[in-house]
């Protein structure tokens, strides 16, 4: 294992990464930010100094911080965030995880400002989940794209009377795009730099894309035109059993990586598109008018093998996140390819609901929940005339300037146990209700448990849960339909395979999970890692309406927990200055 370093300063600078220029904030004045590539056992080390405006937090999507919670990035929850000349030090170990990551600003919506970035761990096993030993490994990192400042934005869609989510106003690959000036006359547009993101793929060779959707709002689904073959062999970290798909869609929060070859049109310079399309269904209300801008669009263009005369393969093993374009502006060719983006069906599903992907290896899950949360799931109009997220009749809002980790651990050391009463019987209405709004869910020990999610509204909504993996048991429209129904027994045999009787040893475990309208989610985990875990709807407008929830876990091993001094020193800051960009 390896110390892997970065020196990171986040500073305020305006981009027009499709030509129309708006404030954004980036790491090292780059953006996407710098690709993170480490293996699995790294102890990663990011020294973050905080030269923007607003103060911020970097969360690692995806990993687990087992034993690190201090390190998960949250602020309101783990720690306070990082002030405006303020800096922080990431320390974390990346244990027992390998694939496709990412990680993003979580303060407010700053992930739309361009706080974001690809995060891979490598395993030296990695290549043989597939048949087809890839040549190169690449990252395309899908985002939804707001022309707006991203502050304006949550300030207004958090105001008094608003009900629709802001809709972005175009998609990025890799953080390229190239939108066509005259169409945004209003907007300052430059487009004499600007690239369509483009990468050259050896002829004749397996390669794979790790795909994640670093995106606020939108779903996304892709396709490369004439490569019917995708092979799924990750699905949000967890490896599994290659299974084949024509398009791959994924929602905010979620990864997936696929192998394809490219064996079109001989050894030809030959260029496909690859597209990757918002599924506006997913996240816009259909009466709104279509902005017009749904498809961000990469030029994959064959070159030939080194030794046959043609350039040079692209970079092998994953160390280009940024497109490797040999095209310069003016001469950029544009494929020919049709669209092989045909089907739609899918909407607003997790892939995983209509396909069973296996992993490997097997990760059983436990047979039996000690605990079966349920919550109702909705957008609704609450106090003050605003729109919030609601779980049950709970509305997430962080005390910037007091994580719940620092009142939980001072808490605990002063004999307030109010967090430690909640959770001690199954039934829904335990979780603990605090003064401001917030719904915690307390375990005392390591304890297996079920959240059942209900949605009712038409809208879909991708959960994700920070620190411990989700088993998918379930999926569906309409009602939840019980246990009983799907063969799994809370208080009995447990989780049975309806075939024979058995144990269901291995279902889909990954991080972020969708909840479709009007639809029910059986999540199942283990609740082993110490520390205050965020649950939350992964669409920005939502989680920042509060659709939400924190799960305490390990109490009775928090009590000898102190909170570290660089930690208690992020909270010096004034309120004002803590919740700036929040
Ligand atoms: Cu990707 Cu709570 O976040
Ligand atoms: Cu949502």
């Amino acid at each position: 294992p390896q110390v892997r370093m970065y020196n990171w300063t986040i500073v305020d600078k305006d981009g027009n990464p499709d030509g129309v220029y708006k404030p954004m904030m980036m790491i090292n004045g780059q953006f996407p930010g710098p690709m993170m590539e480490v293996n699995e056992g790294d102890t990663v080390i990011v020294n973050v100094k905080n030269s923007a405006k607003n103060a911020t937090g970097i969360h690692w999507h995806g990993l687990l911080q087992n034993g690190t919670n201090f390190m998960d990035g949250v602020g309101g929850v783990t720690q306070c965030p990082i002030a405006p000349g303020g800096s922080f030090q990431y320390n974390f170990t990346v244990a027992g995880q390998q694939g496709t990551y990412y990680y993003h600003a979580h303060q407010g919506v700053q992930m739309l400002s361009g706080l974001v970035g690809p995060l891979v761990i490598h395993n030296v096993n990695e290549s043989k989940t597939s048949t087809d030993p890839y040549s190169t490994d690449r990252v395309i990192l899908l985002q939804d794209w707001y022309h707006d400042p991203a502050e304006g934005l949550l300030r207004d869609s958090l105001s008094p009377g608003n009900e629709n989510s802001p809709i972005p106003n175009g998609a990025l690959i890799n953080g390229m795009n190239k939108v066509d000036c005259a169409q945004h006359p209003n907007r300052t547009c430059d487009t004499s730099q600007t690239l369509l993101p483009s990468m050259d793929m050896m002829a004749g060779a397996y390669h794979r894309l790790r795909f994640i959707n670093a995106g606020g709002f939108a779903w996304f689904q892709v396709a490369i035109d004439d490569h019917l073959r995708l092979l799924v062999h990750e699905v949000d970290g967890t490896p599994v059993k290659q299974f084949q798909e024509a398009d791959i869609t994924l929602s905010p929060g979620q990864r997936y990586s696929v192998t394809f070859a490219t064996d079109q049109a001989g050894f030809d310079f030959t260029e496909y598109w690859l597209r990757a399309r918002m599924i506006e269904g997913c996240f816009a209300d259909p009466k709104l008018p279509d902005n017009g801008v749904s498809e961000a669009k990469m030029i994959m263009r064959y070159v030939m093998p080194a030794g046959m005369g043609g350039p040079e393969p692209s970079p092998a093993a994953g160390n280009s996140t940024r497109s490797n374009s040999t095209a310069t502006v003016s001469s950029q060719a544009l494929p020919t390819s049709t669209n092989s983006l045909v089907d739609y069906a899918m909407q607003c599903k997790d892939m995983t609901a209509r396909n069973k992907y296996t992993p490997v290896p097997a990760l059983p899950a436990p047979a039996i929940a000690d605990h079966s949360w349920y919550f109702r799931v909705n957008m609704a109009i609450g106090d003050w005339r605003l729109e919030r997220g609601f779980m049950n009749q709970s509305s997430f809002r962080s005390d910037l300037k007091q994580p719940t980790l620092h009142r939980l651990i001072d808490g605990l050391a002063s004999g307030n146990d109010s967090f430690s009463v909640a959770g001690k019987d199954a039934a829904i209405m335990d979780a603990a209700f605090h003064p401001d709004h917030e719904l915690v869910l307390s375990h005392d020990r390591i304890e297996t448990v079920d959240i059942i999610l209900q949605n009712v509204d038409e809208g879909n909504h991708p959960f994700h849960l920070h620190g411990m993996p989700l088993w998918v048991l379930g999926q569906g429209h309409g009602y939840f339909p019980g246990y009983e129904a799907l063969n799994l027994k809370p208080g009995g045999k447990g989780l049975l395979d309806p075939a024979n009787n058995t144990v269901v040893a291995n279902p889909l475990r990954r991080d972020t999970v969708t909840l479709e309208g009007f639809g029910w989610t059986l999540l199942r985990f283990v609740a082993d890692n110490p520390g205050v875990w965020l649950f939350h709807c992964h669409m920005v407008w939502h989680a920042e309406a509060g659709m939400g929830l924190q799960v305490v876990t390990r109490l009775r091993d928090l009590r000898g927990w102190t909170v570290p001094d660089a930690n208690r020193k992020l909270c010096e800051a004034s309120p004002e200055v803590l919740s700036s960009g929040a």
